[in-house]
């Protein structure tokens, strides 16, 4: 049985007095406690939506951080700043730190290695363009990805974080996949880890749904017997909506 997970991916969103707001609008109503539930913030909130989060089930989130322990990257904050402050899941490989950032399999991959070393869940996100979609590479493409990000890691490694397929055509764009669709690739993904490891680490490894999720499709989405929940960009922003589609998992 695999918990589902709704986590919220607030991207360039939401200063400190923001996040907070949004936290204590969501903490008004009970939430449901059989979803994972878990916010993904600007480092400048993490603290604040921490404690605030306190004693909610809430789960705070990271969207990026460095795979070395530390050292001369300016700009860069590391797997340790963020278990300090009580940060327990990081987003990795977002599409959007994919084509903006540089980021590639290796620093994914990278990154994973040292998010676990470190007891944080990784989110590692991958998924097809809409060239390589259209042009019938989406598998192909999502092996690749998922193949080089778990490269190393360990069985007890892989069982513990939590995949996000995001199609990047979708992101952001009011234009979701199909369940079916959805469902068929993260099938797939979940085929992949059970070729690289076995049938028990691809049955208990959490796969999630990106990309124009809302209150109004998740269902569809939640119905796909491989989909174990959503990362959420837009609808994430506002604590109804969000509230939403944490009932919607439960
Ligand atoms: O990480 C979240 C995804 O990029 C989805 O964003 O829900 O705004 O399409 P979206």
């Amino acid at each position: 049985m695999r918990i589902p997970v709704i986590a919220g991916n607030w991207k360039m969103h939401k200063t400190v007095k923001e996040a907070l707001s949004f936290l204590s609008t969501l903490r008004s109503e009970p939430l449901p406690g059989n979803v994972e539930t878990v916010i993904c913030a600007p480092y400048p909130s993490l603290p604040a939506l921490v404690e605030a989060a306190e004693g909610s089930g809430i789960g705070i989130g990271a969207q990026n951080l460095h795979w070395a322990e530390e050292g001369a990257y300016t700009g860069e904050v590391s797997a340790r700043m963020l278990t300090d402050i009580g940060v327990r899941y990081v987003i990795i490989g977002h599409s959007e730190r994919r084509t903006y950032f540089a980021e590639t399999d290796e620093s994914v991959n990278r990154k994973g290695k040292t998010a676990l070393k470190h007891g944080l869940v990784p989110i590692l996100c991958v998924g097809e363009s809409l060239e390589e979609r259209e042009s019938g590479k989406t598998k192909h493409v999502v092996r690749e990805q998922v193949v080089r990000a778990l490269d190393g890691l360990a069985s007890e490694e892989v069982k513990g974080l939590i995949v996000a397929y995001e199609p990047v055509w979708a992101i952001g764009t009011g234009r979701a996949s199909t369940a079916e669709d959805a469902g068929e690739v993260i099938g797939f993904i979940r085929r992949t880890v059970a070729d690289l490891y076995d049938q028990q680490v691809a049955g208990e490894v959490r796969i999630l749904y990106g990309g124009s999720v809302k209150p109004g499709n998740i269902g569809a989405f939640l119905a796909e017997a491989d989909i174990d929940g959503a990362l959420v960009g837009g609808a994430s922003l506002d604590p109804e909506s969000f509230r939403q589609l944490v009932a919607a998992a439960a």
